[in-house]
């Protein structure tokens, strides 16, 4: 166990290195329960170092078994404390050499015995290592931080009946049996210099699929994807996604691959999404494994963005990496924003951005309004591997986005070149990212930054007024940020406003500088305005008619928009804003008033409201024949945790439940015709394709059916019962589960156990099983979690189970996990402590759940800090969860 004191690393202590080590020679011999690894290290004093100093290095739980500076053995039984101090956390060189030496290591690790998941562990019977953050130093003492930067060696020996197939990062340069023994070894050369945490091995008996790739200057890079045998086929969709995302890399941003091989591995035990070690990416074997009739279109296109993404790393990431771990949003923000650029070029550029938008509300908003909200460049941290967060990444892509809208495409591309030229081979931070953007704009970005140093989302508030009389149309802008943990006032930020003024005609009003007073030409051009001071009022000259403001087109900045448009208003832009970004934003803005005002009187004791208007401009969404992917999103309502979420105070998940369950039923009877003959007219005709088309159809109709079942219960689940046997891919039969799982009785327990044994073996598949029952609001669903912990498809090791089954009561069953008698906060609470002894990573992020519980009405607030007291108060806790139990407290 790591034995952490309680002070934070902080930003502003930062120090280069003392030493630098140049080359690390491995040789690793597996073993189930005791490996051998022997490293040779050749270290230097760093120049820009202390003279003189210790040579420090990190270890974390290690056994040493032998130990030699410059090849002189030291004696670990009784070693002098004037030369070294050794434990298992810590090997200290007190005075070592002013001159370039070397230091040999021998340490004895147990990859059985690892249940963090992190270092060398197994999956199943195949070994792997996950090294991010501060997982190398498990396999050896080493300067483990991402500024120092060594070319590797890797020698990795095993059984060859146990492991045939050995990976390490880099290119293989020797392979074979040893001679008179059962053994085989294989000797990879990574040319790179590259920080520990990208280091990566791999030793197991596994199945593999090979292609290769030609970049754009010849070089021929053979890829391999290796899997779980009898699932090759499986991985066909991701390496398809892999070669596409080389493509495009290539032509995006120029950025070509480096090495002769890149592999993927797939595992099934695995904390995170998948790493990105150099040319040896490990994957969660959820974001490989497809087809038709285990994954859903969401499924694919996850595997598509994450394949990408951890590919687009070996540039943002690799090749320029992080100086220290508070810069982690330089490679995670930057490569989130590549990936969403390569998914929107993949597939539809507004449906993506879109879903986008409601990830990033749905998991960020949350986090910065809320006892966990931090800086996207945090500046300090008592435990980095709890700063793997929505806001590190999806904020930290979401204001790049905001940087290229400030300075327009041709600076940004350019900018994005002078950084890969200037900082490549280097550990870089956010000021020389930002820097190469002021060059390349000529535009001084101290304001920009702001971006990364203030957490919390601003609130942009705009009143409007026409005067017909003097023909004008004024919009006065204002913007705030409430006060977040550490940061009690906030400086106004730099806010680009993409704007259009809808006419009476439906289309845009040409915006031009003579006709307005406080925008300048380049602004109105572009149709984009900045606010960078707390107020600014902008008086449009020569308008005709009240036209109807489309704010934040394309959410050109993350922030909460507050305007307060009239509901004639709303349904203007949802027929005809030329942004199809807000034509949907403008359905959810009218359906979320009217869930905030039917809570209010459910919490009241009434009834909610019905309102036809908003019907009609769904029906005419549909009638529309608009692209389906985009009417999916339109009449996809928000959730329960987006409306409690614009509630953001003295928030009751009951009445929110009942009120959306209510909306969903009017709708379901107003619309009931079309929706029927949208379900029919959708029919699945041709053979199955993951591509964005055939996906948007499938999830049109299956929204569809979700509103015609809340509107005729009785039809509907037989609608969905027909589907359900008849379905031959896993979108539609898990949406028609979904359904008939909302629907207590035989039929639904009858569905669920055929679904079982259709997909019995199928770990994935599973999971879906069972998220789906974990998020019945039903108050039997906390029971129901309980027994399914039991069976015998779940284990408490893995995290894709604890996720699917656990984390999806938590995160997607808001009135259980918020019941009244506080049973779901201990549930949690109760699953968290035990867990941390286990994997305290996984733990962490589970507890992660509660970070909204400030805004919840009083009796729950209460049961849920009294259970995060309990936490809190419990002895033994990993610096994990108590980091969390605390900030949340705090
Ligand atoms: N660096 C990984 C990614 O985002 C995430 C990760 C972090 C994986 C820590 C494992 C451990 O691509
Ligand atoms: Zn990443």
């Amino acid at each position: 166990m790591r034995t952490d004191s309680a002070e934070p690393v902080r930003l502003k202590d930062y120090r280069a290195p003392d030493y630098l080590i140049d080359k690390v020679d491995l040789d690793v011999k597996l073993h189930a329960t005791a490996t051998k690894v022997v490293s040779r290290l050749a270290v230097r004093p760093n120049p820009k170092g202390r003279p003189g100093a210790s040579l420090v290095l990190d270890g974390d739980g290690l056994v040493a078994k032998r130990i030699a500076l410059d090849g002189r053995e030291l004696d670990l039984q009784r070693l002098d404390p004037a030369t070294a101090l050794l434990t298992p956390d810590q090997l200290t060189i007190i005075a070592p050499p002013d001159r370039p030496f070397t230091l040999e290591i021998e340490t004895e690790i147990d990859p059985s015995a690892n249940t963090r998941l992190m270092g060398l562990y197994r999956s199943g019977s195949a070994y792997c290592t996950q090294c991010e953050a501060e997982g190398f130093r498990r396999i050896t003492y080493f300067l483990d931080r991402p500024d120092v930067l060594s070319v590797y060696t890797v020698r990795l020996e095993a059984e060859l009946a146990e492991a045939p197939l050995l990976l390490s990062n880099g290119n293989k340069i020797a392979e074979g049996k040893i001679e008179g023994t059962s053994r085989h070894f294989a000797l990879w050369s990574d040319p790179f210099p590259k920080p520990s945490y990208l280091f990566a091995l791999v030793g197991g008996d596994l199945g593999s699929i090979h292609d290769e790739f030609t970049t754009r200057s010849g070089r021929k890079v053979a890829l391999g994807i290796h899997v779980e045998h009898g699932k090759e086929a499986f991985a066909a969709y991701a390496m398809d996604a892999l070669k596409r995302s080389m493509a495009w890399d290539e032509t995006a941003f120029g950025r070509e691959y480096d090495l002769d091989i890149f592999n993927i591995v797939a595992v099934s035990d695995f904390n995170m999404g998948a790493m990105e070690n150099k040319g040896l990416n490990i994957f969660n074997d959820k974001y490989v494994l497809a087809s038709p009739s285990t994954a859903t279109d969401t499924d694919y296109a996850h595997i598509e963005a994450v394949i990408a993404h951890e590919y687009f790393h070996n540039w943002t990431g690799n090749r320029i990496t992080c100086r220290d771990w508070f810069q982690l949003c330089l490679k995670e923000g930057l490569t989130v924003f590549r990936d969403h650029e390569f998914s929107s070029d993949m597939r539809s550029r507004p449906v993506h951005r879109i879903a986008d938008v409601r990830a990033l509300r749905a998991q960020q908003f949350p986090e910065d309004a809320g006892p966990l909200a931090h800086n996207v460049r945090p500046d300090a941290y008592l435990e980095i591997n709890n700063f793997y967060t929505a806001t590190i990444y999806e904020k930290g892509a979401e204001i790049i986005r905001l940087l290229k809208v400030l300075i327009g495409d041709e600076a940004f591309r350019k900018g994005m070149d002078l950084y890969f030229d200037r900082y490549d081979g280097t550990a870089a931070t956010i000021e020389d990212f930002i820097s190469c953007f002021a060059e390349t704009a000529q535009r001084d970005l101290t304001q920009f930054s702001l971006w990364y140093n203030q957490a919390g989302t601003p609130l942009v508030e705009v009143a409007a007024a026409y005067d017909a009389a003097a023909r004008t149309f004024t919009l006065d802008f204002s913007q705030s940020c409430k006060p977040t943990p550490g940061q009690d006032v906030k400086e106004p930020f730099v806010i680009p406003i993409a704007l259009g003024l809808v006419a009476e005609g439906h289309g845009d009003l040409k915006l031009a500088a003579s006709d307005s007073d406080g925008a300048s030409v380049a602004e109105l051009s572009r149709g984009v305005i900045e606010l960078t001071t707390a107020q600014r009022r902008i008086v449009f000259t020569n308008v005709a008619s009240r036209p109807v403001p489309s704010l934040l087109r394309g959410f050109s900045a993350p922030v909460r928009l507050n305007y307060a448009a009239s509901e004639s208003d709303l349904l203007t832009l949802i027929s005809h804003d030329s942004d199809s970004f807000n034509r949907w934003q403008a359905a959810q803005t009218y359906a979320s008033r009217l869930l905030l005002r039917s809570v209010e009187l459910v919490r009241a004791g009434g009834v909610s409201i019905r309102d036809e208007s908003f019907s009609g401009a769904l029906r005419r969404v549909l009638e529309d024949n608009a692209d389906p992917a985009f009417a999916a999103q339109v009449i996809t309502l928000p959730s329960e945790a987006d409306i409690a979420r614009e509630i953001g105070q003295d928030v009751d998940p009951d009445a929110i439940h009942v009120a959306r369950e209510a909306l969903r039923k009017a709708i379901g009877r107003d619309l009931r015709e079309i929706l029927l003959a949208t379900y029919a007219r959708l029919a699945e005709n041709a053979p199955y394709s993951p591509d964005a088309a055939a996906a948007g159809r499938r999830a049109l109709r299956n929204a569809a059916l979700d509103l015609f079942v809340a509107g005729d219960p009785v039809e509907g689940a037989s609608l969905a019962a027909r589907q359900f046997e008849s379905a031959d891919t896993m979108t539609n039969e898990i949406a028609a589960l979904g359904v008939l799982a909302h629907t207590p009785g035989r039929e639904r327990d009858a569905a669920l156990e055929a679904f079982y044994r259709a997909h019995e073996g199928d770990a994935l598949v599973i999971d879906k099983w069972f998220a789906l029952q974990a998020m019945i609001p039903e108050a039997d669903a906390l029971n129901r979690v309980r027994r399914l912990m039991a069976h015998r498809a779940f284990s408490i090791a893995n995290p894709n189970r604890v996720r699917a089954l656990i984390g999806a009561f938590a995160a997607g069953n808001q009135t259980q996990f918020n019941a009244l008698d506080g049973s779901g906060y201990d549930f949690i609470t109760g699953i968290v402590v035990d867990l941390d002894r286990k994997n305290p990573q996984v733990a962490a992020r589970l507890l992660s759940a509660f970070k909204s519980w400030r805004t919840l009405e009083a009796k729950r607030r209460g049961l849920a800090e009294a259970a995060l007291r309990r936490v809190a108060g419990v002895g033994t806790l990993s610096p994990d969860v108590k980091d969390i139990a605390e900030r949340s407290l705090a």
